[in-house]
Formats: C-alpha cells, structure tokens, sequence
C-alpha cells in the first residue's frame, strides 16, 4: 500500500484534538455511560483511513482528509479559533474545519443547510469528513432521545449523503447503509 499520509502531522492533529475537547463527554444508549469526546473524533478518523487504505484512487489528500477529521469539531465546540488552526495546520485545513463548523448566530434549521453549501465549496476531501462524520452518528441514538428526534437525525443524514454522495462512492455507500439501518431506533 501507498503511503496514504504524513505521521507526524496526523500526530499534532491528534494531540491538538484531545488536549482541545479535554474534559468533554457525550451521551450513548446507555444513561450511565458517557464516552470521552475524542472517541467520536476517533472512529470519524478510522472510517477515513479506512476508506484511504482501501482506495485505489490516488488523487486523494490523505493529509488534508485527515487532519480535517481530527480537528473537525474543534472550532464549533472548543474555543480554538480558525485563526489557531491557520497558524499551527495551514489555510486548508482550517478552511475546511470552519466549513464543517455550524454558524451558531443561524437559526437552527438553517445552520445544516448553511454548513453543506460551505462544506460543498470546499475541496471534496472535506466533503469526506463531513460524511464519516454522520456515519459514526448514526450509531444507536442516546437512550433521552425522542422518536421524532431519531426520525429527524436520519433523515437530516440523508440530505448530508445526497448532498455530497458524490465526493466519494465508498463513504456514501457506507452513509446509505447507516441511514437504513437508523431507521429502526425511530421505530422501538
Ligand atoms: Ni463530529
């Protein structure tokens, strides 16, 4: 296999991402249990590599991929900035994070919608990250979750997938599955 990517600068990434989301949790199906923040960065890290590993097409960023990831909820749910990002990873890479990162001033509705446009001027490696993002979110749903909230989670994941299904066949291959298979939360 290729070298898909740089160690050293996924590595920063990494340490720059789990020192940033320090002390951040989430929910899961189970109302005991939280999960430390940077295992959701993580498995949205996997699943690119993943991806990368399998790829035949080599025009593929696999750095840019990458560190997008790996940073991709840091400006929407730290206090780094753009800026922050720009002088320690390059514009590109904080390009695309802040692309990826919901505008808080929108209303609600309109900040997805705001975000996909954004994510869909960027280069096609930053449409990746924002489909292996909703990948790992559709795993099952935290346990204080209403069947309308499930319902509207999958299908605000479908709209990602036809929105930018076209930046990467296996990912929004992936994506297609996990959305038919979220269905079935909605349901019990
Ligand atoms: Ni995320």
């Amino acid at each position: 296999m290729k070298q898909a990517w740089s160690t050293e600068l996924i590595n920063k990434a990494w340490d720059f991402a789990t020192l940033a989301h320090q002390g951040q949790t989430y929910a899961t199906p189970d109302p005991h249990i939280r999960l430390d923040y940077i295992n959701h960065v993580g498995a949205v890290t996997m699943e690119l590599m993943w991806e990368l590993a399998r790829s035949t097409d080599n025009t593929i960023d696999g750095n840019l991929v990458l560190q997008c990831a790996l940073l991709h909820d840091v400006i929407e749910d730290t206090n780094y900035s753009h800026d922050d990002l720009v002088q320690s990873f390059g514009k590109a890479v904080a390009d695309g994070v802040l692309a990826l990162s919901k505008k808080p001033d929108l209303p609600r509705s309109a900040q997805m919608h705001d975000s996909l446009m954004r994510i869909r001027q960027q280069p096609r490696e930053v449409w990746m990250v924002k489909m292996a993002d909703r990948i790992n979110n559709l795993s099952p749903p935290p346990a204080h979750w209403t069947k309308e909230r499930i319902q509207a989670y999958g299908q605000e994941g479908q709209l990602i997938h036809d929105e930018l299904q076209s930046a990467h066949a296996g990912l929004a291959q992936r994506l297609q599955e996990k959305i038919n298979a979220y269905a079935a939360y909605a349901k019990a």
